[in-house]
């Protein structure tokens, strides 16, 4: 029987993270890898303005609908003619570019009707040699608690009953630069930025106690997780309000030895998941 490896037309997903971290690096190198005859090259100094760009999976990544394929599977062949696109949208990191462009982009993306841009995951990329340092760290945590925040916000405004699987939108947080030997691996970087999002929503609670105290605050929606905020934050305490975290390491610059892109096979495979 016929079976389509036609992507939907519409698959979108928004590269958000702190200035630094690889993003447009990493963009430039889908572009390339899925045209290879072109040459694209975007600056690789910090960006003032997002990218819309469109680029193709690799065919031997699969995707939610043909995770089971077998490599023989003419559909595999089929797949190597006719790739799945999806766009990317790389946004500026620089602090004060952040709610004008990453944050508002995420707030219309996620919440328009619009089925043409429908988001289907943000990426959250971070430069894993610099999270050792605790400015840095805190930056990255707050930009990563604000992005959450946002996708709670939708995802409880939306109603607990009605909420629908395929309206969930994943979260990676992409720790970039793990070629560097300097690197944090993937699971200290996410046990870091749990502990840090866990002392900014402390702090937040704090001020939304102190401010209740002569005004109505609707505390339920602002603070992350848990309402009452009593248990140490992780990842996986959004689960519960439909949000997904998942950390993978990678690395846009990989060793001269492999072959270009492999380094960022596991985030393409993430990307396929939700297509
Ligand atoms: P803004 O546009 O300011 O938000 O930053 P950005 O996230 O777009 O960072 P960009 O892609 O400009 O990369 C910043 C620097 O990191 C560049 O010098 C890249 O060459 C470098 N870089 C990106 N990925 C890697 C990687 O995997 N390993 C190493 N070692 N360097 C990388
Ligand atoms: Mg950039």
């Amino acid at each position: 029987f016929f079976r389509s490896v036609v992507s939907p037309p519409s698959s979108n997903f928004l590269l958000l993270g702190p200035s630094g971290a690889g993003k447009t690096a990493f963009t430039t190198l889908l572009e390339a890898k899925s045209s290879p005859a072109s040459k694209t090259s975007h600056s690789t100094h910090t960006s003032q303005t997002s990218t819309l760009v469109s680029v193709s999976l690799p065919p031997t990544v699969p995707t939610a609908s043909n995770r089971f394929r077998s490599v023989n599977d003419p559909s595999l062949k089929e797949a190597a003619r006719n790739p799945i696109r999806y766009r990317l949208r790389d946004t500026p990191g620089h602090g004060k570019l952040r709610v004008s462009q990453g944050l508002s982009e995420l707030q219309s993306m996620s919440q328009s009707k619009d089925v043409k841009m429908k988001l289907r995951g943000v990426l959250f990329m971070v430069d894993t040699a610099a999270l050792v340092d605790e400015t840095t760290l805190r930056d990255a945590a707050t930009y990563l608690h604000d992005v959450l925040l946002v996708l709670q916000k939708r995802a409880l405004g939306k109603g607990k009953s009605s909420t629908k699987r395929d309206t969930e939108i994943p979260v990676l947080v992409a720790g970039n630069k793990q070629d560097l030997f300097t690197a944090l691996p993937p699971g200290s970087v996410r046990e870091k930025l749990e502990a840090e999002i866990d002392r900014i929503r402390k702090s937040k609670t704090k001020g939304l106690m102190d401010a209740s105290m002569d005004s109505e605050v609707d505390g339920e929606e602002e603070v992350l997780g848990d309402d009452d905020a009593q248990g140490v934050f992780s990842f996986k305490l959004l689960e519960e309000v439909g949000i997904k975290v998942d950390v993978i390491g990678g690395a846009v610059k990989g060793d001269q030895e492999e072959e270009i892109g492999s380094g960022v096979r596991r985030w393409e495979e993430w990307i396929g998941m939700c297509l």
